[in-house]
């Protein structure tokens, strides 16, 4: 890093985690299943997710299901947050599983031991000095509102968010600052079943599904950010964004545009409702040739409109290049959300490529459009770790990886991009949203547990551990 660079003197360093991938205890302290604890563990989950039709049903002879012990979480919290500290976090990403509070969703009356457990949670952080960033959904959807009123297509969920988020408001009120209301919404057309909480019907009703899922989802997030300002006059609520600039393959023109219209749709669909309070003008011709009617109620577009975010996070892992005619080999290479190989890229073991300027691009770009404080609340490397005969874990591949990314965020900080703040993936190793494996591995904290379900949960300080510490204490000086 050049010398010059700073980050802000109050920059918000720490990591993030989801309650469905560490937790565990999943039928524990009164919680109702949810879509996690149904997902079965390993490479079937990416099928079970970009498939549609799956019932929701457990095959426990045939598959495992991680989620459920997850790293267990649940009961080592305290230690797990001993050792944030130990790092020096000032802000630690985590969510609420709302089946915790609502163990079915749709009950007229919390339950208690799901929110006395968040709150013993909060007040561990506060301890420290860690300011919590509480993600509301993330992956996470009731299973009894998925299997008895069909997930985020229903417009019934709506209803039942609202309740869920005034009760959580208004406990935390005193303790929680930070909010953001759905992970990765623009995730919705690939993956229905993570954000909206169904199986498509068809390859054919897919898309129309999802874009109402997620209109239901716009209203009822605006719906939030109204109640936060009014229950929390100090809070900072934000949209979450799956974040992946989209390049053109070649300078050829006819790719350049199929770029930019791939990229608005997948980068900046949902944040310009988010943020700007407005369906954006392209959407009406991408809805028109793809056959898609949104039923948008009466008052619908008021609320979107009174319910903007106070800034944006994003998850970056990788950049998106695209090809208007990709052989089906072209198409098949490379990311998790498409697009065909970059040449100029290297990838993980997971086939996501690695692109730290990419990260740079994009804070440069949700800055030009949109001048709002930015947020990086997810970023990483999945990687396979070995622990030595004496103990260590010597994860330099992982530090290269982050050290990478901090200076683009430094270089973009540089650019005049207001980035408020960074918290990485997977600080504590967990399990995996898309494969469901506990082998691919983000944290700076190892866990031994293991694919097959064998462990001992104990907790590691891996080498990026002490180099991650040394980041934060010299406010990203050190890399
Ligand atoms: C994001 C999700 O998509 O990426 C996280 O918000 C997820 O829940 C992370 O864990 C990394 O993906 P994966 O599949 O490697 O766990």
């Amino acid at each position: 890093m050049t010398k010059e660079t700073k980050f802000p003197k109050d920059f918000l360093w720490g990591g993030a985690t989801a309650a469905n991938q560490l937790e565990g205890a999943s039928l524990e302290g009164g919680k109702g299943l949810n879509l996690a604890d149904v997902l079965p563990g390993g490479k079937v989950r990416l099928s079970v997710l970009s498939q549609p039709g799956f019932d929701f049903e457990m095959d426990t002879d045939k598959y495992s299901y991680p989620n459920h012990e997850a790293i267990d979480f649940y009961h080592r919290y305290k230690e797990d947050i001993a050792l944030f500290a130990e790092m020096g976090f000032k802000v630690y990403r985590m969510s609420i599983a709302w089946s915790r509070i609502f163990p079915n969703g749709d009950e007229l009356e919390p339950n208690e031991e799901g929110l006395a457990f968040y709150e013993n949670v909060f007040d561990e952080l506060h301890k420290y000095g860690i300011e919590p960033l509480v993600t509301i959904a993330h992956y996470e959807t009731p299973l009894h509102l998925i299997k008895e009123y069909g997930g985020w297509k229903n417009r019934k969920l709506i209803e039942f968010f609202e309740r869920y988020v005034t009760v959580i408001f208004d406990r935390y009120k005193d303790k929680v600052k930070y909010w953001l209301t759905f992970n990765e919404i623009n995730g919705a057309t690939h993956f229905p079943l993570f954000g909206l909480g169904f199986s498509a019907t068809s390859e054919e009703t897919r898309l129309q599904e999802s874009f109402q899922g997620l209109h239901h989802q716009f209203v009822a997030s605006a719906i939030a950010v109204k109640l936060g300002h009014k229950i929390i006059p100090e809070s900072q609520i934000g949209c979450m964004l799956l974040y992946a600039p989209t390049y053109s393959y070649d300078a050829n023109p006819e790719n350049v545009m199929y770029a930019l219209e791939e990229g608005n749709l997948f980068n900046f669909f949902c944040g310009d409702v988010q943020v700007r309070g407005e369906y954006p003008t392209f959407i009406n011709r991408y809805f028109k040739e793809n056959n898609i009617e949104i039923d948008i109620q009466q008052g619908d577009l008021e609320t979107i409109k009174e319910g903007t975010v106070d800034f944006i996070s994003i998850s970056y892992y990788m950049s998106r290049t695209e090809k208007k005619e990709k052989t089906p080999e072209e198409a098949g290479a490379g990311n998790l959300i498409g697009g065909v190989k970059n040449p100029f890229l290297k990838a993980s073991d997971w086939g996501w490529e690695i692109d730290p300027t990419g990260l740079r691009i994009g804070l440069n770009e949700l800055h030009g459009r949109y001048q709002k404080p930015l947020m990086v609340v997810e970023n990483g490397l999945g990687a396979y770790d070995k622990v030595e005969e004496d103990g260590s874990i010597n994860d330099d591949y992982r530090i290269d990886y982050l050290r990478d990314h901090i200076k683009a965020m430094g270089e973009a900080i540089e650019d005049g991009v207001n980035l408020i703040g960074y918290t990485s993936w997977g600080c504590i190793d967990l399990v995996s949203a898309s494969t469901g494996e506990y082998s691919k591995r983000y944290g700076f904290i190892y866990v031994d547990k293991h694919d097959d379900g064998s462990g001992t949960l104990e907790r590691k300080r891996k080498k990026s551990f002490y180099w991650y510490k040394d980041v934060i204490s010299s406010n990203g000086d050190n890399l």
